[in-house]
C-alpha cells in the first residue's frame, strides 16, 4: 500500500473513526499518507487502539472528545482538528447511529438522537469546514457517509432513513453552493457491512442467510471496501467528482428480480 501514498501532505477528520466503518477509514486514509484526526464520544478505549494504530503507520493523529448532534461541538472539533493537525483538507462526516423500534413506539429523545448524530453533527461539521476554506481560499473535500437506505426503506428505522436521505440531499445541495468555492462534496452509501452494527444478524445464522439472498454478491461488505472509495473521493484523482453518492452494497439497492414464468422466443 506504500506505494500509493496519494494523500501524502493531506489532513482528514474521520468523524466516528473509533469503531467500524469510521475506523477503517482513518486507517485507510493514513496509509495513503494523511494525517488522521478522529473524535470519540464514549468509547475511549478504541479511539485510543485506533491512535495506537495510527501511531504506528507513522503519521500524526489527533484524537477529539466531541458530542457531534451538539452543532457547537460540531464545530469545535473541526477548529481543534486544524489546531491539533495544521489544517482540515478532508471532512469525512462518518459518526452515526441506528436504532430500532416500530414507527408507533419512536419517542422524540431517539428521534433527536438519530437525526442529531447521522444528519445535523454532518450538517454543521460541514459549515464549519466550508467556513474555514471560503476564509482561507482553500479547496477541500466533504464525504458524508450515507447509507443505501438513503433511498431504500428500513421499517423499523424510520429515523436512520430519514437521516441517511437528509445526508444524500445535503451533499448534493452542497455539491453546488460550494463548488465556487472548490469544495466538493460527495457520498458513499455503504450496504451491509460486517461491523458492529451487524453484530446481531451475524450472530444468528438464519438472520444471516436471509440478508445475505437479497444480496447480488451473495455477501457482506468488509469496512475496507468502503474505506477504498472513501480515499479515492478524498484523492486529487476525484477533483471532478462532486454531488454523487457511491453505492458499496453488493448490488441490494437495485436487487428486484420478479418471477414472471414468461419463456424466450
Ligand atoms: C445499516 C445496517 C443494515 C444495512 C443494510 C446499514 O445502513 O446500518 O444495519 O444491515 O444498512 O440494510
Amino acid at each position: 500500500m506504500s506505494e500509493l501514498k496519494r494523500l501524502s501532505g493531506r489532513v482528514a477528520l474521520v468523524t466516528g473513526g473509533s469503531r467500524g466503518i469510521g475506523r477503517a477509514i482513518a486507517l485507510r486514509l493514513a496509509r495513503e499518507g494523511a494525517r488522521v484526526a478522529i473524535d470519540f464520544v464514549a468509547h475511549i478505549r478504541e479511539a485510543e487502539e485506533v491512535i495506537a494504530q495510527l501511531k504506528d503507520l507513522g503519521v500524526q493523529t489527533a484524537c477529539i472528545q466531541a458530542d457531534v448532534s451538539n452543532a457547537d461541538s460540531a464545530r469545535t472539533l473541526v477548529r481543534e482538528a486544524a489546531r491539533a493537525l495544521g489544517k482540515v483538507d478532508v471532512v469525512v462526516n462518518n459518526a452515526g447511529v441506528e436504532k430500532y423500534a416500530p414507527f408507533w413506539d419512536i419517542t422524540e429523545a431517539d428521534y433527536d438522537k438519530v437525526l442529531g448524530v447521522n444528519l445535523k453533527g454532518a450538517f454543521f461539521i460541514a459549515q464549519e469546514f466550508a467556513r474555514q476554506h471560503i476564509a482561507s481560499k482553500s479547496a477541500g473535500k466533504i464525504i458524508n457517509i450515507s447509507s443505501v437506505h438513503e433511498v431504500l426503506p428500513f421499517p423499523g428505522f424510520a429515523p436512520y432513513c430519514l437521516a441517511k436521505g437528509a445526508l444524500g440531499m445535503l451533499t448534493r445541495t452542497l455539491a453546488i453552493e460550494l463548488a465556487p468555492f472548490g469544495i466538493t462534496v460527495n457520498g458513499v452509501a455503504p450496504g451491509a457491512i460486517e461491523t458492529d452494527i451487524n453484530q446481531s444478524v451475524l450472530r444468528d445464522p438464519e438472520l444471516t442467510s436471509a440478508l445475505l439472498a437479497k444480496i447480488p454478491l451473495r455477501r457482506m461488505g468488509k469496512p475496507d471496501e468502503v474505506a477504498g472509495i472513501v480515499a479515492f473521493l478524498a484523492s486529487s484523482e476525484a477533483d471532478y467528482v462532486t454531488g454523487s453518492t457511491y453505492f458499496v452494497d453488493g448490488g441490494l439497492t437495485w436487487n428486484y428480480v420478479e418471477a414472471h414464468g414468461k419463456k424466450a422466443a
